[in-house]
């Protein structure tokens, strides 16, 4: 799959990508997420400091998508999550606002997990921390 492209629709427990798509500090992947609602919005996922986060493609200053090219979503060192409309700054482990026009609002997350090779939407099942040690 095209990183910057967007997937399909994803649900949870949906598979969204493969674990080594997500290069730490580099490019993320765009998806659709599809909450328990039904409703549909524009998501990613990135990984940084060995993690996987997602969080709607929305940022909190005005509500714009945040890549300037489909998938860049992190700085030029791959240290913070930059909105390319007007340069709000945010922690990439939490979507938390450290800079700019977002003043305090931070990202909203989507809950994703890793399990297997792949990256999935959704709360990670309980269940998978035992299935891990077999
Ligand atoms: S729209 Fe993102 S910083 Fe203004």
């Amino acid at each position: 799959m095209n990183k910057g492209a967007v997937s399909q629709a994803v649900g949870a427990h949906h598979r969204i990508c493969r674990s080594d798509e997500l290069s730490d500090g580099g490019t993320g992947v765009r998806f659709e997420w599809v909450s328990d609602t039904g409703e549909r919005q524009s998501a990613f996922v990135i990984r940084h400091a060995g993690v996987v986060t997602a969080y709607l493609n929305q940022c909190a200053h005005v509500p714009v998508e945040l890549d300037w090219q489909p998938g860049v979503f992190l700085d030029d060192e791959g240290k913070f999550l930059v909105c390319a409309t007007h340069g709000a700054v945010y922690r990439p482990s939490d979507g938390r606002c450290m800079g700019g026009p977002c003043r305090g609002r931070g990202l909203k997350s989507v809950p994703c997990y890793e399990f297997k090779g792949s990256v999935y939407a959704g709360l990670e099942p309980a269940a998978r921390h035992l299935n891990q040690h077999e």
